[in-house]
């Protein structure tokens, strides 16, 4: 029997070694090289999956958009670029509890005409019973299996021959191909290979659910990655009830698009306009909260800015930012120090982005600046005005992108106000919109505007 072929496979990124390695040379991690048998792939095995393939016009190979499989979910099928793309492999990952299963098996049963299979290798039948039936959706066509050896999942599939696969989740599958441990990188590299040559063969869309490491990668790595064709991404806070679907890599689609959902106790519900949800309901109007528009990929989006601004009670001030970039909250602060003359040296600064999201675009900027300015002077900001600009380091008010969508997202929402930077409001006619658009070139300007 020929000795058994080991190899050392990075478990953060994927990269292998004959020998052991203390430090990741490809991702600079510490202490992550595992050794894994693998088997040297029988020569008959290898050829038999190579099929003689003739090249073909471009033209004429059939292709509409049309042929896309509509999930019934408006805010995946938007992440998705349309739809399912028949024999794609979709790769949906996020932390453990965040809802990806819940996500799929919601999707899954709500599709209607296609038979479903739901193959599990985390929770019992009776979970998955349970689970759909606080979804309270029915189903006559959905397929669960609860299996993790690929060889009798792909005997299934080709059993009942269903229009979707979901696998929840890559890292439980085994295949007999190889014999390092479940979850390892070479098991799910065989495993996704063995899946990516059932959906290019047959065309049926397959979607892997994969879990996150606590770094935030891809568990069983980047070379996943590569494998598939669209990675979606599902975040959040877990504490908070927002979920946000983003594509990271889409073969068949932008990466720009994004989906928000709500979780609910019967599931997850889709949140067609994201801005309603997320200004948190407000009847008067207090010190430190100002409105900025801003984007999530494409969509224009009004988040609430929240700060508090008070005395340092220890020596060293505080600053804390959550949703935000912290070093930019330092910078911002800087800038109306040095700049405008606003003393916040000896302050504690704490800055939250209401809803739990996350925002990193630079147009929040200037409603940040406004939200340390209201709570510092304790004067409330005028409810009916929002903010889109960046803040420069010398304190003038840049432009930024998208600028008409971010309007017009304010306007839709019933303000009266906008406060842009004046480059860019220099090619715009700012007369056709219905809100007031103030274009401002400085912070002082800002300031003079608000609390005058
Ligand atoms: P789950 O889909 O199991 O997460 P994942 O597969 O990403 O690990 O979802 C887990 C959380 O969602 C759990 O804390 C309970 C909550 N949940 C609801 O709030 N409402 C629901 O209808 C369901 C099914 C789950
Ligand atoms: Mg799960």
């Amino acid at each position: 029997m020929p000795k058994a072929k080991t190899v050392f496979f990075c478990q953060n990124c994927g990269a292998q070694s004959v020998k052991w390695i203390g430090r990741c040379p490809s991702c600079g991690e510490w202490n992550t090289y595992v050794e894994e048998v693998i088997q040297q792939e029988r020569r008959e095995d290898r050829a038999r999956g190579i099929r003689a393939a003739e090249p073909r016009l471009i033209a004429d190979i059939d292709w509409s958009e049309q042929r896309r499989i509509s999930t019934a979910d408006g805010e995946l099928d938007r992440v998705l670029g349309g739809g399912l793309v028949p024999g794609s492999l979709v790769l949906i990952g996020g932390e453990p509890g965040i809802g990806k299963s819940t996500l799929m098996m919601q999707v899954a049963l709500r599709m209607e005409g296609k038979r479903i299979l739901y193959i599990s290798g985390e929770e019992s039948e009776q979970q998955l019973r349970m689970r759909g039936d606080r979804l309270g959706i029915q189903n006559k066509d959905f397929y669960i299996l609860t299996e993790t050896s690929v060889q009798s999942v792909l005997h299934q599939i080709e059993k009942i021959n269903p229009g979707l696969v979901i696998v929840d989740s890559i890292q439980t599958l085994q295949t007999e191909a190889v014999d390092s441990s479940q979850g390892s990188v070479s098991q799910v590299r065989e495993c996704t290979s063995e899946l990516q040559r059932l959906a290019k063969t047959t065309g049926i869309p397959v979607v892997l659910i994969g879990h996150i490491t606590k770094e935030g990668y891809l568990a069983g790595p980047k070379v996943l990655e590569h494998m598939v064709d669209t990675v979606l991404q599902f975040e959040g806070d877990r504490h908070h009830i927002y979920r946000i679907l983003r594509a990271t890599k889409n073969r068949f689609g932008s990466v720009s698009e994004l989906g928000i959902y709500e979780m609910q106790s019967s599931g997850l519900r889709e949140v067609a306009n994201p801005s309603e949800i997320l200004l948190s309901q407000r009847d008067e109007q207090l010190s430190g909260v100002v409105i900025a528009a801003t984007l999530e990929g494409l969509r224009p989006m009004l988040i609430e800015t929240q700060a508090l601004v008070s005395s340092a009670a220890y020596g060293t001030p505080q600053r804390s930012a959550t949703g935000f970039d912290v070093r930019r909250l330092n910078m911002l602060l800087a800038v109306l120090e040095k700049r405008c003359g606003f003393r916040l040296g000896m302050k504690d600064v704490f800055l939250n982005i209401a809803g739990g999201i996350r925002v990193d675009d630079p147009a929040i900027d200037l409603a940040v600046i406004c939200a340390v300015l209201s709570s510092n002077t304790d004067i409330p900001v005028d409810k009916d005005i929002c903010f889109a600009a960046e803040v420069g380091l010398s304190g003038e008010i840049r432009a930024v992108n998208r600028i008409e969508a971010r309007i017009l997202e304010g306007e839709k929402l019933g303000f009266a106000k906008i406060a842009i930077s004046a480059y860019n409001s220099r090619n715009l006619d700012i007369k056709k919109f219905s809100i007031q658009v103030i274009p401002c070139r400085r912070i002082e300007e800002v300031y003079a505007l608000l609390f005058g």
